[in-house]
């Protein structure tokens, strides 16, 4: 009964998030003030329920990264509105796609010139269940956005990172996955290029690369954190089945019929994307530990056989360093 209560609790929104133990709000999250983040997507869903919780809470700065300059706007505007326009001022939007790794790199560099400090890093950015493509470098456009342009961005600003972190600074960066990360192909090896190419349908090319999300924070915990920089955290979260444009609009890309089921009759039982927000708030401001696949409200779970998989992640990271450093030369990914 209790492992009922808490899956409903952990995906669906209302009265039924309440069910759940380990209760944690978005009020729990503490003072930012002196702090500095950074959160990708988050100018709409649920990135802006993280970005308008953290400068609620008094963040210094905060950096923005999306690709919609209209949607960036619109969201600078109602932070101005609701929390005023000093607040509003601390943003700092910008533009990147996350499947452009060089660009990234221009961009952790004009963030690292910018601030001497980084407390927050949340990858949240994502493109959600659509039809499997590939980006201009020839790579698989989910595992291009969701997890390899997020562990660029990370590595460029892993000096800053680790610098805040030997101040004595708890560091903490959360990657945004999913419990579609189940929908994985159960024969994921994550060891060439052509086996993260594979086309496998919408659902689990997205599930793919939210696999990918939970692998790295747990790769990063062995490899990082465990190995001599304890305060910088890295943990995966999932945020719940959460109203947003993934789960409005983007999922009749694939599925223009079938899409009604998740855009239209789960709607009423949704999340909204500041109850979203919890699990990733938790993870980027409050935990203690790293590597975690965070479910909501602030519950660490196992997640799939594949998601606890060393060898899967070790096989990843390797995979990400070589596709990487193929198609830019010139970008290491120093993790
Ligand atoms: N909604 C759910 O039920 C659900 C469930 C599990 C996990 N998630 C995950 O939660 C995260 C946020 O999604 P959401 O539901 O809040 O959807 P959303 O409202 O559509 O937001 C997606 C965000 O990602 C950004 N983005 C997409 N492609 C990008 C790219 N190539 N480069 C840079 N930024 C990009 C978008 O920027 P623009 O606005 O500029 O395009 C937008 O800010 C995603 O990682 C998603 O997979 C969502």
């Amino acid at each position: 009964m209790e492992t009922i209560k808490n899956t409903l609790a952990q995906n669906f929104g209302g009265n039924l998030s309440k069910l759940g133990t380990n209760q944690f709000s978005l009020d729990d999250c503490p003072h930012l003030t002196g702090k500095v983040g950074v959160v990708t997507g988050g100018t709409r869903g649920i990135g802006y329920g993280v970005a308008y919780t953290f400068l609620k809470h008094n963040i210094s700065k905060l950096y923005l990264i999306s690709v919609n300059e209209e949607v960036a706007e619109r969201a600078k505007k109602s932070i101005a509105s609701e929390l005023g326009e000093e607040v509003a001022s601390r943003i700092r939007w910008i533009k990147c796609d996350l499947s452009d790794w060089n660009h990234i790199k221009s961009v952790a560099e004009s963030i690292a010139n910018d601030t001497d400090r980084l407390d927050i890093l949340v990858n949240n950015s994502g493109r959600g269940v659509m039809t499997p493509e590939r980006t201009s470098y020839g790579v698989d456009r989910h595992m291009a956005v969701n997890h390899i342009g997020h562990v660029v961005l990370t590595s460029q600003l892993l000096p800053l990172l680790k610098k805040t972190a030997e101040k004595g600074n708890v560091v903490r960066i959360s990657n945004q996955a999913s419990t579609s990360h189940n929908s994985a192909p159960e024969d994921t090896k994550f060891d060439s290029l052509d086996d993260i190419n594979r086309d496998v349908g919408a659902n689990a090319q997205y599930g793919r690369s939210k696999l990918a999300n939970i692998l790295y924070a747990r790769y990063f915990d062995r490899n990082v954190t465990q190995k001599g920089h304890p305060n910088l955290l890295m943990n995966a979260t999932h945020p719940g089945v959460v109203s947003t444009k993934q789960s409005k609009t983007d999922i009749h890309e694939p599925f223009p019929i079938a899409g009604y089921a998740v855009s239209t009759l789960l709607e009423p039982f949704k999340k909204s994307n500041f109850e979203g927000a919890i699990p990733t708030v938790f993870a980027a401001t409050t935990t203690t530990a790293g590597g975690q696949y965070i479910c909501p409200p602030a519950t660490p779970e196992k997640g799939s056989e594949l998601a606890q998989s060393d060898k899967l992640a070790d096989n990843l990271m390797e995979l990400t360093r070589k596709v990487v450093s193929e198609k830019t030369p010139g970008i290491e990914v120093a993790i």
